[in-house]
Order: C-alpha cells, then structure tokens, then sequence
C-alpha cells in the first residue's frame, strides 16, 4: 500500500490529470478507435502494442507488460518514486497535498536533507574554480581540453587546499556537521573534530537522472604526483551508491533514447571529451563492474549497449563477464578496444569525435569479442584449450534470455571450436544444475507473462467490467477462494470497497498496488475486449462454481490423505469424524448439483 497519502486526494488529482495528455507529453500517441496507440517507450518494438484508454484513464503495453494509471506512467518512465509521482502530479493539477512532514517518515526528509547539502556544496567547489583561487585548476582543465562551456554544464568544482574550507562554507549555513558526515562531505578526527574530505581536487559532481546531486569525484591536479590516489569518491551514503548510477545519464538519457545506443566508458574525462566533441548517447560506469541496477536504468532508454574499453581492461575476461548481467537483462553488448596506449579522452583528442563513432560503429559483438580474447589465452587447436574456452565463455552464453540467439551462439562457438554442439548443451546444463542451487533466480522473478489461474483472472476482468457483479461474486466468494496471490489481493481490496460503498475503477485499484504484476493484470483485463452483456451472468456463475469445485477438490483430497493417516495410526475416534466429514461434504455437493 502507498500509504501516508489519503486515497480521496489521489483519486482528486487522478480526475484532473488526462493521462492521455500526460503521456502525449513524452511520446507520440495515435488515435485508434476508442484508445490511442504508440510504440512502447519501455521495451523496443517495431508494431506499437502500447495502448492508452481516455476513457479509462490508463495505459498497457500487450508487448512488455507495463502498465498503470497516470502515476505508475511517471514512476515507470521517469523513474520517480510513488510519492515523487504524487508530488509531481499534484503539482500540475493544482492539489494541495497534506504537509509533508505528516507524509513522509524520516528517512524521506533526511535525503531531502542530503541533497539540499550537496547542492549547496556543489556551487560552493563551482565557485571556487571560478574565483581568483581556481587559477590552476582552470589552467589544468583547459590543458585537458576542457571548455568553459562544459564546466558550466557539468558543473566542475575544485576543493580549496584547506582542511575546513567546505565545513566553514557549510557551518555558516547553518548545517550540522553530523549531517556533512552523512553526506560524506567531512572526515572525523580521531582526536574529535571534522576535517574537509576533498581538498586541492578538481570536483567531477555525479548527479541522479533527475539532476539531483548525489556525490562527487575528486582528482589531483598533478599528474605527476603519484602519492596520493588520483581519483577519492564520496563513500556510500543514504543516497549515492556508486553501483546504481550512472555518470552523466543526466545529460544523456534523451540522446541515448533518440539514438537507440548507449556508448557506455570508463573514466569522467573519458566522458566528457567525447560529449564535448559531439558524442551526447554516452554514460561512464566510473571504473567499476557493470551492476544490474545499471542495466535497469539504461534498460529505460535503449537496448543496445557499446563497451568502449581501454586496452587494460579490454582483455580481462572478469570485466567483460559483468556485461553478462546486461545481456540476461536483454540488451545487446558490443565492444570496443582501443589502440594500445589510448583510453576514449585521448583518442578524441587526438584521432577526432568522427574516428570514434566509427571506432563505436564498428564494435564487436561481445561473445566474438570474448572469443577472440580467449583464443590468445588459450590454445583452440587443442582439446584441453578448447574445453578452457569453452567453460569460460559460456557462463555469459547461458545468460541469453532468447532461445533462438542462445542457440546461434552455441552454433556458432561449436562451428568455430570444432567440437559437437551436443557436448556444448550438455555444459550448459551442467551450469544450469548449478544456478539453481544458488540465489540466482532473479530471471525467474521478472518475468512478464502473469500465470494466475484463468477462471481467476476472468472473474477479476469481469468485476472490474461490471461494478454490480462485485456484490454477487462477494456473496458466494471469499478472498482465500482466489487461490493465486494476485487475483486475491485484487479481489480482496474490491470487496473493501464495495463494503464501503465506494465505485470501482481500474484507475484508482491501481493506487492501492505498488506490484508491478497486479498493475499488469488489471490494466491488462482492462483492455481486453469485453463480455456482452447477456452471458455475463451464466458466466459469473460458472466461475463461481469451477471455483468451488476446485476448493472442494482440494478439500476431499486432504480429507482422503487424514483418512489413510489415520487409518494407519489406528486412531478409530479421528477416523469416524473424518469420515462423518467427508460424506457431509459429498453430499451438499451432490445437492448443489
Ligand atoms: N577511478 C577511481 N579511483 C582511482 C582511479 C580511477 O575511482 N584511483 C575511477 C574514476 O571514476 C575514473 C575511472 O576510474 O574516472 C577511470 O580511471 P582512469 O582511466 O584512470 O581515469 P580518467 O577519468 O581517464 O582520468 P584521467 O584521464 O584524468 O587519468
Ligand atoms: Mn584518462
């Protein structure tokens, strides 16, 4: 449940909002029949199967799955949380919303306060560079091709060479220095006392994609100086995790929708050199291992995915086996390997943005590419090689989602290594023995076709259809009769509001959910089309019936289990009531029928 927000004042900002509008606003939408139709904006497609109804106020891809009212459009599409959607809404609609304090429990506000300091922060290192005091690391910038413009719009900073210049900045403004710590911005002394984290570095701030700053990187000046490290980052905070974002996705995500390509690199210059130069479709994954929060938040805006490694970490088989995680996720990887000596900044710097795109266009498709890295390793004339080839690369093979491209790649890999592609199936279900015995079952967990029992879902499709059948359904049916998860919790919640006397509308079900599968199911029955009218009553009834037949099913056959148990046992007294039970239940079937 949503909570905090009183369900009256959703439904007043549901009935000022058009979805129709809303979603018009972000993709273009075409008129068909009675709904309009686009091409979904949350999996890629070449027929648009994504539908909003005006009439009925929500939206439903029959491609992916995704669906829901106004606020489940912002949450899926731009990412918001339930109440960032809310508030985001209520905006537009003019709806006052109950003060925020009685909405949100701590943990909300604090985050505000995280990112209410940071910001603060950021334009206090912008400003710096700016000042008299940013003289060399302006000079440093500017060495490395660095424009003003692209300091503006990436909003560089540099720390002063002080260990307190932030904290006197931050203590005037009255912040606490426990909340500085929270943020990461400040170190405790061991001797007490609080010392600036980031001093005499040229500030890269990392935002969230809605611009919100999370944390910063931090780089010396000197290249030469190899003291210290070259880059300190933010620790982990309430609200920075350096493994669920993305370097500058903030700037990107429209170009990386338009072109249908996210080049993903390294390092923040290797960033920001190539999208000055004219490369926008472009995020840095700041050295670390591609996570499958990442993938999720580029699975929003594309599906195909270019890895532009430098050639250090381009042979390591560990680094390329991360990018497993996007390809289970359904997106295509390719890879590309600079030149010996180059990483992206440099290359742009010194072969143009143009050599890129086409070093870009022409990646390799990352099981070529591994395959290729593993046969320098690797003798593949030989039986012991190829089985080392073979054992490495498949773990990545087996996370394709897509039967028929798993198959071509183990076509392929046999055609190339020579070897049977039987023997290739039977390793790749030796791996699947062993994934089952680990906690990898998220693939499991997301799938998109909802298995609920059919008469289930029929009798949902004809309860949101037909408000008047609610009642009637009520009377014959519990909740714990819809014996899936799903149709019960729906089911559930619409009888509490029929016994509150409140109208049932998909658009405001929606509210009481945040699962994603309930949101496909209603949106789903919505869409389908109707009964007509004149069955609607035979069928509600054999529903009912089909149900019951099921649970008394169920019931007889746990009653026959307790006779044979307790026949064994010897327990004569159980025996007769359980007995005495199973003819009472045959019998008021039989006179059912
Ligand atoms: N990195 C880090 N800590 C380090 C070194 C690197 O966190 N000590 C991260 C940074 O996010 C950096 C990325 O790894 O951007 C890639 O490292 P590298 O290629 O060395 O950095 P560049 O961004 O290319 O920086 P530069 O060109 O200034 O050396
Ligand atoms: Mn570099």
């Amino acid at each position: 449940m949503p909570g905090f927000i009183p369900e009256n004042i959703l439904e007043d900002i549901l009935s000022r909002i058009d979805i129709v509008e809303l979603i018009a606003g972000y993709i273009p939408l075409k008129r068909a029949g009675r709904n309009f139709k686009a091409h979904c904006p949350f999996h890629h497609e070449k027929t648009p199967s994504f539908m909003v109804s005006a009439e009925r106020q929500i939206y439903h891809c029959f491609g992916c799955g995704a669906g829901g009212n106004a606020f489940n459009f912002l949450m899926q599409y731009e990412r918001m949380s339930f109440l960032e959607a809310v508030e985001v809404l209520a905006k537009k609609a003019g709806v006052a919303l109950p003060d925020r304090q009685k909405l949100s429990p701590g943990a909300v506000n604090l985050n505000t306060e995280l990112y209410k300091i940071n910001e603060l922060a950021v334009s206090f290192y912008e400003n710096n560079l700016s000042a008299a005091c940013g003289l060399l690391p302006r000079s440093y910038l500017k060495g490395r091709g660095i424009n003003d413009e692209t300091i503006k719009l990436f909003r560089l900073g540099y720390a002063l060479d002080k260990w307190d210049a932030l904290i006197n900045h931050l203590r005037l403004k009255n912040i606490n220095l426990s909340l500085m710590e929270k943020a990461g911005l400040v170190l405790a002394k061991e001797g007490g006392g609080y010392y600036d984290r980031f001093r005499n570095r040229i500030l890269f701030p990392i935002f969230d994609i809605k611009s919100r700053p999370l944390g910063f990187g931090a780089r010396v000046l000197n290249d030469k100086d190899n003291s210290q490290p070259k880059y300190i980052n933010s620790p982990e905070t309430l609200i920075y995790s350096k493994g669920r974002n993305l370097y500058g996705l903030n700037f990107t995500k429209d170009s990386i929708r338009e072109a249908n390509l996210a080049v993903i690199v390294e390092g923040y210059l290797d960033f920001i050199i190539p999208y000055q130069a004219g490369l926008h479709n472009i995020v840095a994954s700041l050295g670390t291992a591609l996570t499958i929060e990442q993938a999720h938040l580029l699975k929003r805006y594309t599906d195909n995915v270019v890895m532009v490694y430098d050639p250090d970490t381009a042979g390591q088989m560990a680094s390329l086996r991360t990018l497993g995680t996007f390809i289970e996720e359904g997106i295509d990887v390719k890879v590309v390997s600079l030149p010996e000596g180059y990483d992206p900044d440099l290359y742009v710097r010194k072969n143009g943005i143009d050599s890129f795109k086409e070093a870009v266009i022409g990646a390799q498709n990352l099981l070529d590419y591994m395959l290729k890295i593993l046969k320098t390793r690797y003798n593949s004339k030989e039986i012991e090689g190829k089985a080392k080839i073979i054992s490495e690369i498949l773990p990545t093979i087996n996370k394709f989602k897509n039967a028929v491209l798993k198959s071509e790649y183990v076509r392929k890999l046999a055609e190339d290594l020579k070897v049977e592609e039987d023997a290739i199936w039977q390793e790749i279900n030796k791996i699947k023995k062993e994934d089952r015995g680990g906690f990898n079952t998220d693939a499991t967990v997301r799938k998109r076709e909802i298995n609920v029992n059919p008469t289930e879902r029929l009798l949902i499709k004809l309860m949101l259809e037909e408000s008047d059948l609610i009642e009637r359904i009520r009377q014959d049916l519990t909740p714990g009769d819809f014996r899936d998860a799903i149709t019960s919790k729906i089911a559930s919640i619409m009888f509490e509001l029929i016994e509150q006397g409140k109208s049932i509308e998909p658009k405001k079900l929606l509210n009481y959910f945040q699962d994603e599968s309930v949101a496909q199911l209603i949106c789903e029955s919505s869409f389908m089309t109707g009964i007509t009218s004149e069955n609607k009553d035979r069928v509600v009834a054999d529903c009912i019936q089909r149900l019951k037949n099921e649970k008394n099913r169920l019931r007889r056959q746990r009653l026959h289990d307790e006779i044979k148990l307790a026949q064994r046992s010897g327990d004569e007294e159980r025996l007769h009531t359980l007995i005495q039970e199973f003819h009472d239940l045959i019998k008021k079937e039989a006179g059912k029928i």
